[in-house]
């Protein structure tokens, strides 16, 4: 993995080669709060993303509690309905999740629960999902995000063979806007979605986003 020079947000001078189309990524933050820190890490990401990579982000305010009876063709609500179309039309996936009680909160898992339906066509199965995580305890939602990549596991997700983003001491790390001041925890996002583009291209499914050289 790259990182830039520690005196440097020069990514250019990386030499960074996007390799041809763009990639759309959906950022979907585990947290309705407003001053969220994994929706923070989020707009990190948009930010720093390389040239290759398209960030658009996914609030979940509005998405229901999952409901089996609701999940049929013509009966699913409508911010499930734009969820789903939306993970479909994205390269890949970045779920940014909280830690609650050591696993991952109620608001993420239940949107996986919509997204994994109906089973064998779920838009998470053979999606290159990538997992970030912040939290204002020590170990960053380290336990959390080995919750998740088991809840990915079933849905067939193609979960990013990765450590991961795992950010603790969220509070020292955003600034009063949100921004992410820490520069290795910059410099190694930045290295984490150059990999995740790297491995989009090379797995993803459609043949036209793969990597030309
Ligand atoms: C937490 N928090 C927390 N942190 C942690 O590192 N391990 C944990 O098990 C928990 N458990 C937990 C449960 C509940 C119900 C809450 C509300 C909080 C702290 C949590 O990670 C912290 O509040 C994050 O800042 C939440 O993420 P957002 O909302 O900032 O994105």
């Amino acid at each position: 993995m790259r990182a830039p020079r520690e005196d440097s947000e020069d990514w250019s001078a990386e030499g960074y080669d996007a390799g041809g189309v763009t990639l759309r990524v959906l950022g979907i933050p585990g947290s309705l709060r407003a001053g969220s820190y994994n929706r923070f890490l989020l707009e990190a990401a948009r930010e720093l993303a390389p040239r290759g990579l398209e960030i658009e982000i996914f609030g979940l305010e509005g998405i229901p509690p999952y409901n089996a009876d609701l999940d049929e063709d013509g009966e699913r609500p409508e911010p499930v309905e734009r969820l789903k179309g939306a993970i479909d039309e994205a390269e890949a996936v970045i779920l940014a999740t909280p830690e609650y009680n050591y696993g991952i909160p109620g608001v993420l898992k239940n949107v996986i629960d919509w997204a994994s339906r109906p089973a064998g066509r779920s838009p998470l199965r053979d999606r290159p999902v990538a997992i970030v995580g912040a939290s204002t305890g020590t170990i960053g939602t380290a336990r959390a995000q080995e919750h998740l990549k088991t809840v990915l596991h079933a849905v067939l997700a193609l979960t990013l063979p990765h450590p991961g983003v795992a950010v603790g001491g969220a509070g020292d790390k955003f600034d009063e806007v949100g921004r992410l001041i820490h520069a290795p925890t910059r410099a190694f996002l930045r290295a984490f979605l150059e990999d995740l583009e790297t491995w989009t291209r090379r797995v993803g499914r459609r043949p036209e986003v793969a990597a030309t050289s």
